[in-house]
């Protein structure tokens, strides 16, 4: 893989590291208890974009193959949650739910794209794809989630 890919894999994990560290006691209370399910949804994230980035890293494809089904399990979830009519509260933006809903749909059906890439060990379109996930994470969060206050 072209070393300036890699870097910049690299340079996107650190901008989420934050993010992660500002998390991880959230991640030890028992899974899922009383979170809200987006919140649980969003730890999945957390959990297997770090697992990813270390597959791409070294060179492990397979495990992104394991990762993934987890983390769609959890957005059906939330899909069955809406069709009950269960309301997904967003932190900010809330009127611009279809909008939430749209950014999601592209950013499973990616995830669908990284899986199948992975599966074929097609290292460069899983590469590609996982650089394009990272970039959606930035612009769902942009316009749907509150910075905590400091
Ligand atoms: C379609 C929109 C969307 C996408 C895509 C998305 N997120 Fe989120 N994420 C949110 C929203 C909204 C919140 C805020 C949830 C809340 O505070 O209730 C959030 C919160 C989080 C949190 C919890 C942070 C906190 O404040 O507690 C983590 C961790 C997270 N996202 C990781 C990720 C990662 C990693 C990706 C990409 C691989 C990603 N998210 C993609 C919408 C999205």
């Amino acid at each position: 893989m072209g070393c300036r890919r890699f870097v910049s894999i690299l340079a996107v994990a650190g901008v989420f590291g934050a993010c992660f560290i500002g998390i991880s006691s959230l991640s030890q209370t028992e899974p899922g208890g009383g979170m809200s399910l987006l919140k649980q949804e969003m730890l999945a994230c957390e959990e297997t974009f770090e697992a990813i980035i270390n597959a791409l890293i070294f060179d492990n494809m397979e495990v992104i193959g394991r990762t993934i089904p987890p983390l769609q399990k959890a957005r059906e979830k939330i899909e069955r949650a809406i069709r009950a009519g269960e309301k997904i509260t967003l932190a900010k933006n809330q009127d611009q739910f279809a909008e939430f809903m749209k950014l999601d749909d592209r950013f499973h059906k990616d995830l669908n794209i990284l899986l199948e890439a992975a599966e074929k060990g097609h290292k460069k379109v899983a590469e590609e794809q996982t650089h394009k996930l990272l970039d959606s994470c930035v612009v769902c969060h942009q316009k749907f989630r509150k910075r905590p206050s400091p």
